[in-house]
Order: structure tokens, then sequence, then C-alpha cells
């Protein structure tokens, strides 16, 4: 059994004080997570105090990207050192937005991943494909690309470490999710690939989220679908309110 993962990811949202704020009212709305893991992922600034505000609350804290190398001449990047100082839990890598706003490519995506992993950080790795591509019906093509190129050289068992989030471009901030049949579909296709590229155990292990406009009003037909092991949520994981809703609806699925 795959154990379901939600997490907010508030991309450039939330400085010091909201995020306190926004975590004080957190734990006022929902006090046992159950089944489920509970994850944000802070702007880097923010990470410190979402750390100590979560310490004794079992609520994962993570990073939006990280660079490759330990330390450098990379102006404006963030080692995986430093982000294991500040006892980050994870990292989101290869979100559509550092792939299509800022020209991450796969080849650097995959850099990050072996690192990420080399570092003990739990990555989270995002795929998906944009309007256009599932138009000409390029879908499983990106997928595999993706998939195929962060997996190179990682092995079986780091394979498993790897949370991968499939997000749709088309549905990303757009209000416009993936049907649980879209999502399912690509799920089972991104698990098939896993089975291929390892075996059934990695395939079965690996926990595969969606992400897209998930909201409290579409997450309970999208968590219920079996490929669907939890949710990447933007937009609604800023109000403290739509993601204990999320974090509610996952404990009852
Ligand atoms: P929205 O939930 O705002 O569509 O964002 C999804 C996302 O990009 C999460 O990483």
């Amino acid at each position: 059994m795959r154990k379901l993962f939600i997490a907010g990811n508030w991309k450039m949202n939330k400085g010091i004080k909201e995020t306190e704020d926004f975590f004080n009212e957190l734990f006022n709305l929902v006090a046992d997570y159950g089944k489920v893991d509970i994850a944000i992922a802070p702007p880097f600034t923010s990470i410190p105090k979402a750390v100590e505000v979560c310490r004794t609350k079992n609520i994962l804290i993570g990073a939006q990207n990280m660079y490759f190398e330990d330390s450098g001449a990379f102006t404006g990047e963030i080692s995986p050192k430093f982000l294991k100082e500040l006892n980050v839990d994870f990292v989101i890598l290869g979100h559509s937005e550092r792939r299509h706003i800022f020209n991450e490519s796969n080849e650097l995506i995959s850099k990050k991943l072996k690192k990420a992993l080399e570092e003990g950080l739990t990555p989270i790795l995002c795929v998906g494909e944009t309007l256009k591509e599932r138009e000409d019906e390029k879908t499983e093509k990106v997928l595999k690309e993706q998939v195929d190129s962060a997996f190179n050289d990682i092995s079986p068992d780091d394979a498993k470490k790897v949370i991968i989030a499939y997000e749709p471009v088309w549905a990303i901030g757009t209000g416009k999710t993936a049907t649980p049949e879209i999502a399912k579909d690509a799920h089972f296709f991104i698990r098939k690939r896993i089975k291929e590229l390892y075996n059934s155990i990695v395939a079965d292990e690996i926990r595969i989220l969606y992400g897209g406009s998930v909201k409290p009003g579409n997450a309970k037909s999208l968590l219920s679908v079996d490929e669907i092991d939890g949710a990447l949520i933007g937009g609604a994981s800023l109000k403290p309110q739509s993601f204990a809703e999320i974090i509610k609806i996952g404990m009852e699925v």
C-alpha cells in the first residue's frame, strides 16, 4: 500500500510572517493527519520559519528547486548542502515553471535528481505535457522522455525513493483539471515505464502524485483513483482552509 502524499507548492508566495500565520491557522483546522503524508514547499527564505513551526507537527518541509553542485560560482543558485542545513526533507525538481519559464532541460533535471538522492533529499520529480503536445498526441512520448532522462543511471533502490508528480502543463493554474480518467491513464503509463526501466517492485512502491488545479471540489474524485497516490497543490495550498479540506478528503478516501 502506497501512503497518500498531499503536498503544497507555494511557488513565489508567502514571506516569513505569512508562513507562520498559515501554519498556526492550519494547526487549528487539522490536528491529526492519520495515514496521510503532509508536505509544504515554501519559498527558500521562508523555509527556516516553516521548519521551526512544524518541528513537532509531522509535516514535511521541502524546497522548490536546488542546484546540482555543492558550492561555487553559480550566482543565484542554492546548494543541496544548504537545504540540508535547514533540515529540509524533500525538493521539487523539474516543475513545469522551471522547465518553461527558466528553460530547464531534461539533462539538467537529471543531474539535480541524482544529486538530491546522493544528499538524502527526497526528490519530487515533476513531469507533464503542454496543451500542444497533448493535442498533437505526443503526451506519452513527452512523459517517456522526461521519465527516462530523469531516471538515467539511478539505481532501483534510489528510484523507489523518488516521488513523481504528473502535472499536465495545461492544468496548472488554469482552473482546468485533468479528469480522473486522463490522470489515471497518464499515471498508468508512467508506472508502466518505471516497471520497464526497473521491475514491478519499484513500480509498485513509487508514488505518483497528480498536480494541476486540485481543489477541495475535485480532490475526492482524483484521490479516489487507485493510480493516484496524492496531490501536488498550488493555488489551493495557499489558504489553510482549502488545504485543510483537501487533507481531510485524503484521510477519508
Ligand atoms: P495549481 O494547483 O495552482 O494549478 O498548481 C499546480 C502546481 O503547479 C503544483 O506544483
